[in-house]
């Protein structure tokens, strides 16, 4: 009876989470651990974890069997044991940071709590998120991927005690074998649908790349704040919340330049740092649609205390994209949140982040948006000429040559006449100014 009190208990309230980030004596530390634990805690929250504890913990000498130290292992378990006198019992021990098929088993014994890893973690926070087909097949291959490497190596672990033989198998490693192609047909049967979902997904690029509109997207580390500066551009319904990873697939909206110039925004998902390799594909989805983007704008919180190192983190995957922030023209730096910062900091950031060429915002005061705005329509018409041309309506020759070789910025029809504003690169506005000519002389 007791028990089942308990369950209907757990149903009606977030699961409780203890978050463990390991400090490894032999890894390089490039931030703070407090800001890698907070980071783990947003992740646990962003999937509706309430984290009961949160604490870093030293690690000397990584233990093959745990992971963690056997006093740091003794200390968890009677703090999930006290938590579970006291009524308020632990649910997901989440351990940030990588383990064996091996360590977790043994760590959820011990612990007597299930736990799960740094991977295992994002995965459940893809999952909750993807919202596109793609998305979700991405996810869920990434998930099955890394539940059969762990099918597989506990097998071979298990073939390897019982002296090699797989073939004569014991019921619980047939079942593991079951197990294993279950997961395998499943893998090959998503693989295809992804192809397929891929191919329809090339379509609707071709069909998106007659849009003669200049692509924005929006890049940075995880609660940057790019959902915010997203909605804040396009005037759009705010969907920003305090979580990381609100958004997985690209969203994309079109907005309108001071200049008149059009441009559709659009928001990727968050980078984190030391993404595992395994769930690298499930963000393809969204990258590439970085590497054809027109301009590229990485968002950054310069409030945080690891701006600098989140900025390397996102700087190094625009590299593996082929996008070289330091020279590429389409990169702009937007400094992000600067309503955080006293105004002797704000200079600071500002000079230490080579002054004009960034730009400072704040998605939530509005701050600093003219100014973002001005710098997107420059890039948009650098090297380009605007023209206010009058094109009889029934010259449809001419202003079909306007459309094809010039952007509309505006227009306005009237008696017979359309009223343009057109911008067009120099070698195209000779031939139209030729062209007018010879219809002047006409
Ligand atoms: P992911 O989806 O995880 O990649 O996050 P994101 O980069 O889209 O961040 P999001 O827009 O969800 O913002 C994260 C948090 O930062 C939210 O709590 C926002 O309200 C807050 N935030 C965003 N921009 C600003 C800003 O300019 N100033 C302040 N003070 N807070 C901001």
């Amino acid at each position: 009876m007791g028990s089942q009190y308990r369950n209907a208990d757990r149903r009606d309230r977030n699961s409780r989470a203890l978050i463990i980030h390991p400090v490894l004596q032999a890894e390089a530390q490039t931030r703070s651990p407090e800001a890698c634990l907070e980071e783990a805690a947003g992740l646990a929250r962003a999937i509706d974890l309430e984290v009961a504890h949160a604490r870093t913990v030293k690690v000397n000498r990584p233990q093959p069997a745990t992971l963690l130290g056997g006093g740091t292992v003794a200390e968890l378990a009677a703090l999930v044991a006290d938590a579970d006198e006291q009524g308020e019992p632990i649910d997901l021990v989440v351990v940030d940071h990588a383990l064996s098929p091996v360590q977790q088993r043994n760590l959820e014994r011990e612990l007597k709590a299930k736990v799960i890893d740094r991977t295992g973690l994002i995965l459940e926070i893809f999952g909750a998120r993807a919202r596109t087909r793609e998305g979700q097949l991405q996810v869920e291959l990434a998930a099955l991927s890394y539940q059969r490497s762990r099918l597989v190596r506990s097998w071979t672990h298990l073939e390897r005690q019982r002296g090699g033989f797989g073939f004569i198998g014991g019921p619980g490693e047939s079942q593991l074998e079951i197990d294993r192609r279950l997961i395998g047909d499943r893998i090959v049967k998503l693989k295809r649908q992804l192809e397929e979902v891929r191919r329809t997904r090339g379509l609707h690029r071709k069909a998106r790349a007659r849009v003669p509109y200049p692509v924005v997207a929006l890049v940075g580390y995880t609660n940057a704040g790019k959902s915010t500066l997203f909605n804040r551009m396009s005037g759009a319904d705010a969907f920003a919340k305090d979580l990381l990873f609100a958004t997985l697939d690209p969203a994309m909206r079109s907005i309108r330049l001071p200049s008149g110039s059009k441009v559709i925004v659009s928001d990727t998902v968050g980078f984190i740092s030391d993404l595992p390799t395994s769930l690298v594909a499930a963000f393809r989805a969204t990258l590439e649609e970085v590497q054809s983007a027109d301009i590229i704008l990485h968002v950054r919180d310069v409030a945080h205390p690891d701006t600098e190192a989140q900025k390397a983190d996102v700087e190094a995957i625009l590299k593996d994209l082929d996008i070289d922030p330091e020279t590429d023209p389409r990169v702009v730096e937007v400094l992000n949140k600067i309503d955080l910062l006293e105004p002797a900091e704000r200079d600071a950031v500002l000079v230490r982040n080579g002054g004009a060429a960034a730009v400072p915002v704040s998605a939530v005061t509005g701050e600093g948006l003219d100014r973002l705005f001005e710098v997107l329509d420059g890039h948009r018409t650098a090297g380009r000429q605007v023209i206010d041309v009058d094109v009889d309506l029934a010259d449809g020759a001419t202003l079909s040559w306007l459309y094809a070789r010039g952007e509309v910025l505006d227009r306005r029809d009237d008696e017979g006449q359309a009223h343009l504003r057109v911008a067009m690169e120099p070698a195209h506005l000779a031939r139209f100014a030729g062209m007018a000519g010879q219809a002047a002389r006409a």
